[in-house]
């Protein structure tokens, strides 16, 4: 199975100022491009040639899963990334408030752990299996998709994400990451794992009956207000 590159759903410029379209540019065209490419050439002939990325996360070690989990990590980071404004979704607020004390007390520990990780790695917000949400850092490669918890944002502080636009202001580029936030996808992330459909903004309804005809009706309202 050939893996792909994710194609960004945004144009190159569309996260500056804070992300630059340069950075964007190698970030995404080079580094994450690199992951793929390099996947590719690895697991032909091998138990993980027919596997899904998932799958190979799970069980590979070594450069094959090093590289399967930068894929992985990488599409999950862009996914999280918005052009536009967006906000939590008003289950993903309350747990916010709930486990950090308030939005800005989560802000202020996410992007202290963030600042704090020694060498390249990532940080997360994930929920634990009894639905606390936790703040994780790994490094180098490693993900929370390991293990049994979910992730639901990351934050790539692997210094390609930031040296071409902060040089080695680490800081500088999580206080201007925090703007880009994409909360729709983190507030649907959250919403599938508490099975929600009302939760999050994008979540699509599987059933194909009145109640998502309802729910899809409540959400298009939603994303635009009158
Ligand atoms: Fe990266």
């Amino acid at each position: 199975m050939q893996h792909q590159l994710m194609p960004l759903s945004f144009e190159p410029t569309a996260l500056e100022p804070q992300i630059s379209a340069e950075t964007l540019s190698y970030h995404h065209g080079k580094h994450h491009a690199g992951y793929v490419n390099k996947l590719n050439s690895l697991i032909p002939g091998t138990e993980y040639e027919n596997m899904t990325l998932e799958q190979i996360i799970k069980s590979a070690s070594g450069p094959i899963f090093n590289n399967a989990a930068q894929v992985f990590n990488h599409d999950f980071y862009w996914k999280g990334l918005s052009p536009n404004a967006t906000s939590p979704s008003a289950e993903l607020a309350e747990l916010l408030e709930r486990d950090f004390g308030s939005l800005y007390a989560f802000q202020e520990a996410f992007l202290t752990a963030a600042a704090g990780h020694f060498g390249s790695g990532w940080t997360w917000l994930v929920i634990t299996p009894e639905g606390k949400l936790e703040i994780r850092t790994t490094p180098n490669a490693d993900t929370p998709l390991r293990g049994n918890e979910t992730p639901l944002l990351t934050c790539d502080v692997w210094e390609h994400a930031y040296y071409i636009d902060y040089r080695n202001g680490r800081p500088d580029y999580l206080a201007q990451w925090w703007e880009r936030i994409n909360w729709n996808f983190v507030s649907d992330n959250l919403a599938s794992v508490t099975n929600d459909p009302i939760a999050g903004y994008n979540q699509p309804c599987i059933r194909n009956d009145e109640v998502c005809d309802y729910v899809d009706a409540m959400q298009e309202n939603e994303r635009t207000p009158s």
